[in-house]
């Protein structure tokens, strides 16, 4: 690779991204005193930045996305060999990367038909969105088009995506937005709306029948809800509430969208989050981890049922799907998710995740034992958060700037952590964890050790 720079000192490189780049989710006067970071090496679970300084990266890529760790060479090889024989032509037509990745997906996905492929999770959601409503209009005649989602859950950065984030300050400033998204009850036992009770997981379930019987379920055509909240705080689901969930779907004609743009493709070691919870989806999307990061590429997957509507009336012009994604045929995505898929079975990384990620709670709950400040500690699979309090009795979250000096102290150390980041006038409180599926015990012992000393630091 030749980028005309001298990889020894990169302070040319670290002037023209001060003057040129604009950063995703930053404020940029800092830059005028601080120099942005640049990362230019990764290694397993390991990345280098321009300074040459070493970063445990505990959040696999900063937005939980490169999951089999940096530095492949075999994807690499083959995104360069699927590039020099057919780079890209329109998914109007197919490709052999793409056939086979799609085939050997719906192998993992048992009841599961059709792949359509796109390239961001925001795209993919979209896609399922647009499928709900022009089913809304084919069967319903427009009426059942509303699309349930849930406080605390993320779909996306575009404006309809953003129409379904039940993250309220990541919306600020960004409105109007969509009509027919209705927001259902969040799903978290640490914070239950209904006090203590043995049935948090069906009485969560049951408030999003509520809101189906209010709006009249012949208006609602689909709910979204990630298997797991990732961003808005590491929510794993209650006991009771998939299946009663599933069950509120079929008795009012419902589609399930599952969105697995996180814990997709291992990250809770199953293929899938909704795996573990017994549940049959009518859509589910797909993103990060599909390939780690080494090509852009999401998928919208759908049952037979829901792929037949698209195709049963051939004499009538509308009756298919009428969409595009320009970059949905670019043959290096389907060609990395087919390595990225290969190598998470050869290296047997679901039986690691669920090993590691054992490990991980285990730990930070050990932490929990000490700091008083950690509330609640949860996870599934290498995808773990422990939440911050004030008080442990009355549950009063940390200040965001707590949080914040907390993932400053572990970054100090030299681990890269997470954090809800402005997305709730409170809640911004819970450390984020999900480390590459290769991810060690030592790794692990590395990356709490960093947080035990950046609490005690921060909160005392
Ligand atoms: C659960 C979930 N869905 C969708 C998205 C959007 O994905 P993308 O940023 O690729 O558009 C994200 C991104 O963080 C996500 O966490």
């Amino acid at each position: 690779m030749n980028l005309s720079v001298n990889m020894n000192d990169l302070s040319d490189v670290i002037e023209s991204d001060r003057a040129h780049v604009w950063h995703h989710l930053s404020q940029h006067k800092k830059y005028e005193t601080v120099d942005p970071m640049i990362i230019v090496e990764g290694k397993g679970i390991h990345v280098w930045d321009a300074k040459g300084n070493k970063y445990l990266d505990a959040v696999s890529g900063g937005v939980w996305t490169v999951n089999v760790g940096y530095g492949r060479e075999s994807i690499a090889n083959a995104v360069r060999d699927q590039l020099v024989k057919m780079n890209y032509f329109s998914n109007a037509a197919g490709s052999i990367p793409g056939a086979l990745f799609a085939e050997k997906l719906i192998e993992k996905m048992p009841g599961m038909s059709r792949v359509y492929f796109s390239n961001s999770g925001s795209e993919a959601n979209e896609k399922a969105y647009k499928i709900v409503r022009q089913i809304a209009h084919n069967k319903y005649d427009g009426k059942k088009h509303k699309i349930l989602y849930r406080d605390r859950d993320y779909h996306g950065t575009t404006i309809t995506a953003l129409s379904s984030c039940g993250q309220h300050q990541r919306k600020d400033q960004y409105g109007p937005f969509t009509p027919g998204f209705v927001e259902v009850p969040h799903c978290s036992e640490y914070r239950s709306q209904y006090g203590p009770c043995d049935d948090y997981g069906v009485k969560a379930a049951r408030a999003i029948e509520d809101v189906i019987l209010a709006e009249g379920p012949d208006t609602v055509g689909a709910m979204v809800l990630e298997p797991v909240t990732a961003g808005g705080g590491v929510i794993t689901p209650p006991e009771g509430y998939w299946e009663t969930v599933q069950e509120i779907c079929k008795k009012y004609d419902i589609l399930l969208q599952i969105d697995e743009v996180v814990c997709g493709l291992g990250r809770t070691g199953k293929w899938f989050g909704y795996q573990h919870y017994g549940i049959q989806p009518d859509l589910v999307t797909m993103a990060k981890g599909v390939a780690s990061g080494y090509a852009a590429i999401s998928c919208t997957v759908t049952t037979e049922a829901v792929f037949e509507q698209f195709k049963a009336d051939p004499t009538d012009p509308m009756s298919y799907f009428r969409d595009i994604s320009t970059f949905g045929g670019c043959a290096a995505g389907p060609a990395a998710a087919l390595e990225n898929m290969r190598i998470i079975e050869e290296e047997n990384l679901l039986d690691n995740v669920t090993r590691m990620g054992d490990y991980l709670v285990s730990r930070l709950n050990e932490l929990k034992e000490k700091h008083q400040a950690i509330g609640d500690v949860r996870g599934k699979g290498l995808f773990c958060g422990a939440e911050l309090v004030v008080d442990r009795e009355t549950k009063e979250p940390v200040d965001e700037s707590v949080t914040q000096a907390v993932v400053a102290e572990c970054f100090a150390q030299g681990v890269i952590i997470g954090a809800t980041n402005r997305s709730f006038a409170k809640l911004n409180n819970t450390l984020c964890l999900s480390p590459a599926l290769i991810c060690t015990k030592d790794n692990i012992d590395e990356i709490v050790t960093a947080i035990d000393n950046a609490l005690t630091k921060v909160c005392g």
